[in-house]
């Protein structure tokens, strides 16, 4: 394992250990409201501290955009992209698919990134270059063809209703042409199993930067595909999401074509 990611994985496993603490005891905790259907508790914010305190140690010099925090200004060369718990609906509701999401960008480019499910213990980690791996094992997307037979994974836009009836429009036109469509309330988990052959393809629209740094290198390290909805690099900015396979990748963005506002075109 890369040093980098050495320390992604201490990070992440401390912030895994904060969130864990707690998972029983969830009515204790102060939840507010940061949006429209966006929550946050001390359980966040007490992991991204956990998170951004083990980087410091390494690197005090690097930036850091931290979901919770905003940004730390530093080296802009550097910058690691923190989601402390991904998944906070599911988390707060005792329902067990949540991940830490860590990753470094250099010069704007991803190089290392770590997802770690503390419940389950699955760690996701990738490094340019060097292939992507789940707990140790080398993993790769799956090689199916077409759209037949796949599971897919989604989110619903429910921070951004606004594209709600786009949304739905691709799920009819996605929805009759796999075999199931899986919505498990994290993104960043979502693109790890894809990245592990759990699923052969993703869509969202809407995603920040921060549910997605990570589990795009993941994916890519992993033999697959990532995009926006127009299959250009842009996803980082627009939060809007394609992944899969090369033919799932392919297949997904001819389906969703269609549907397209101008808005989402973007
Ligand atoms: C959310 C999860 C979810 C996605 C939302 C994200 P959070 O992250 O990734 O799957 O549908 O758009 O905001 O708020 O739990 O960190
Ligand atoms: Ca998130
Ligand atoms: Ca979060």
């Amino acid at each position: 394992m890369h040093p980098t990611v050495n320390i992604a994985t201490r990070a992440a496993r401390k912030a895994g250990d904060i969130i864990l603490r707690y998972h029983n005891q969830i009515d204790l905790l102060t939840i507010e409201n940061k949006a429209i259907n966006d929550f946050v508790s001390e359980v966040d914010q007490a992991a991204e501290s956990a998170i951004i305190d083990e980087i410091k140690k390494s690197f005090p010099n690097h930036s850091i955009t931290g979901e919770e925090s905003g940004e730390i200004v530093g080296d802009e060369d550097f910058r690691w992209i923190i989601d402390p718990l991904d998944g906070t609906t599911n988390y707060l509701h005792g329902f067990p698919q949540y991940a830490v999401s860590i990753a470094l960008y250099e010069k704007n480019v991803a190089s290392h990134a770590v997802v770690y499910d503390p419940f389950k213990e699955e760690l996701f980690t990738a490094s340019k270059g060097g292939g992507a791996f789940l707990n140790d094992q080398r993993i790769r997307v799956t090689d199916t063809h077409g759209l037949e037979d796949t599971l897919i994974g989604t989110g619903f836009p429910f921070k951004s209703p606004q594209h709600l009836d786009a949304y739905l429009d691709m799920f009819k036109a996605i929805h009759p042409k796999v075999s199931g469509i899986r919505r498990a309330g994290s993104a960043a988990l979502d693109l790890a199993y894809l990245a592990a052959g759990r699923l052969d393809g993703f869509w969202e629209i809407g995603l920040n930067i921060w549910d997605i740094a990570a589990g795009s290198l993941l994916v890519k390290e992993a033999g697959g595909f990532i995009g926006d909805f127009s299959g250009r690099e842009k996803f980082l900015d627009t939060g809007n999401v394609v992944a899969g396979n090369q033919s799932v990748y392919k297949e997904l963005l001819k389906t969703i074509h269609p549907h397209l506002t101008t808005q989402l075109q973007r």
